[in-house]
């Protein structure tokens, strides 16, 4: 377990944060418990499923929420009664679990927390479920603003370019005097581009007597957490706003156009990682490029491609148009062309495949070779420096070196009961249109003659045929047109 789970600020916190010196540094030897907010239904979404199950890059929303949470601090999740797959992420990410039944708004929310969180002190950072860009820098840089000024209640405000309908920060000078929802706001409030963010950071046990007070008089008939601003502010507590102007890791996922905004935002960030790097992706609004992707400097990624999963790319590749690669390791000067599928795969250093290739099922292209148009291989060593050009299809094969693999070669690996392997060795030359019919074994250096349907071994240095005959017969055109 790091310092962070267990709950110590400093030592858990990002380095950033450290780095900051002073105000991180007042945070030292505070305990920080972070509570998200998951329990909310999820109208703006229009699914049947809470909106925090939603994939956001491949990783349930709230999952990504819940790992921001664990940088800072001992983790709890609201979610609601019977919300069994919320409570599996929560619980696989550490958190401890409280049940809010009904939901009755963010305020609510804190308060089924009560019990939960009796007889801890220091700082309570609240995170709704539905900001995951949100990272631990900006958590612990909150975290740090309220312990050095000894806040009761710390908000944390930015100004995206459309405030839509986020709640208003309203302040008396510069001082914070209430959030007001947009549901609730007069139209002069409506103007001001100043919102919320849904992070906050109280101090327990304090806040937990003031959050009784809140009322549900508004339009939503809810308890909002945002009230307890005015409420702390009437009781002449202290409240403070943190100002962050870096709007996009703030962006709260409410319905489907905020999940591709946060997909774009997060998919650009890494592109933009890649490229200070030294990777060139022309077109990074054309390109997906996962969180857990590696590509080595002088690489090329052509735009519509889709690369996913744990894959990893070498150096001076090319990544030609229309192309997933997902969970496959790429070696140096390996090119893809357009429109090929790489699924947990090998491709080594030096080779090209595609265009419109297939691999899959931990297929192993060794260095130097060429898979072309159409050739599908599934669980298949191939190479060093073999070749297989065309319409292919190689399943459960062991192709050795410099072998020349003919159009149209399909190995029968299937026989309706199991899978058979098929061995070619060193050498070997496969003529065009040939069955291979698993299990069986080419020896190194044979030749195999094209339209053959290979059924036994082929030995060595020997030539397999295995076809019928052909029959010519002279004149046989001429004498059926006299017929007809
Ligand atoms: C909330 C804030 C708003 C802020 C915005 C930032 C309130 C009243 N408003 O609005 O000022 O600008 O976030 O993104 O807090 N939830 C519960 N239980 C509930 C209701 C909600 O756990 O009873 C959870 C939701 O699952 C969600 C989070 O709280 O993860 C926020 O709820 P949501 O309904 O999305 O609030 P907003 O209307 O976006
Ligand atoms: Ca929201």
């Amino acid at each position: 377990m790091s310092a962070a789970r267990r709950g110590a600020i400093p030592r858990g916190s990002p380095r950033s944060a450290r780095r900051a010196g002073g105000v991180a540094d007042v945070a030292a030897g505070e305990s920080c418990t972070v509570l998200v907010l998951a329990a909310g239904r999820s109208t703006r979404m229009k699914s049947e499923k809470s909106k925090l199950l939603h994939l956001l890059r491949g990783k349930p929303i709230l999952a990504r929420t819940l790992v921001n949470a664990g940088e800072v601090g001992r983790v709890y999740c609201v979610v609601g009664d019977g919300a069994d797959e919320m409570r599996a992420i929560a619980e696989e990410h550490g958190a401890q679990v409280i049940v809010q039944e009904p939901p009755l708004g963010t305020g609510h929310a804190v308060l089924c927390a009560e019990q939960s969180l009796r007889g801890r002190s220091g700082t309570l950072l609240i995170l709704n479920g539905d900001v995951p860009l949100a990272g631990p820098e900006i958590l612990s840089s909150l975290v740090a603003f309220h312990v050095a000024r000894r806040c009761d209640l710390t908000v944390l405000s930015t100004r995206p370019p459309d405030p839509g309908r986020y709640g208003r920060i309203v302040r008396r000078g510069s001082d914070l005097e209430a959030i007001v929802e947009y549901l609730d706001a007069s139209a002069r409030v409506r103007a001001v581009g100043e919102i919320n963010a849904g992070i906050y950071c109280a101090r327990i046990p304090a806040v937990f007597p003031y959050l009784h007070k809140l009322t549900n008089k508004n339009e939503k008939r809810e308890y909002y957490l945002t009230d307890l601003v005015a409420v702390l502010r009437r009781a002449r507590r202290k409240v403070a706003c943190m100002f962050m102007p870096a709007w996009r890791e703030l962006l709260g996922i409410n319905d489907r156009t905020d999940l591709d905004e946060a997909e774009a935002i997060l998919n650009r960030g890494k592109i933009r990682a890649l490229q200070r790097e030294g990777v060139s992706v022309r077109s990074s609004c054309n390109t997906f490029i996962g969180d857990d992707v590696s590509i080595a400097p002088d690489t090329t990624v052509h735009p519509f491609s889709i690369i996913d999963g744990k894959t990893r790319i070498g150096r001076h590749c090319v990544i030609m148009p229309f192309t997933r690669v997902v969970d496959s390791t790429l070696g140096d000067r390996v090119t893809v062309l357009g429109s090929s599928l790489i699924v947990d795969s090998v491709i080594e250093g030096g080779s090209t495949v595609g265009p419109f290739c297939h691999l899959r099922g931990r297929t192993r292209i060794l260095r130097d070779s060429k898979v072309g148009n159409f050739v599908e291989m599934k669980k298949t060593a191939f190479g060093p420096a073999s070749k297989a050009m065309h319409l292919t299809y190689l399943g459960d094969a062991t192709v050795g070196e410099a072998v020349n693999v003919g159009a149209g070669t399909i190995t029968c690996n299937y026989d309706g009961v199991s899978k058979n392997p098929t061995h070619v060795e060193r050498g070997v030359f496969i003529g065009s249109g040939t069955e291979l019919v698993a299990p069986v074994r080419v020896g190194e250096g044979a030749y195999v003659a094209a339209g053959s349907t290979i059924t036994e071994d082929v030995p060595a240095g020997s030539l397999g045929i295995a076809r019928a005959r052909q029959i010519t017969k002279e004149g046989w055109a001429a004498r059926r047109k006299g017929k007809s």
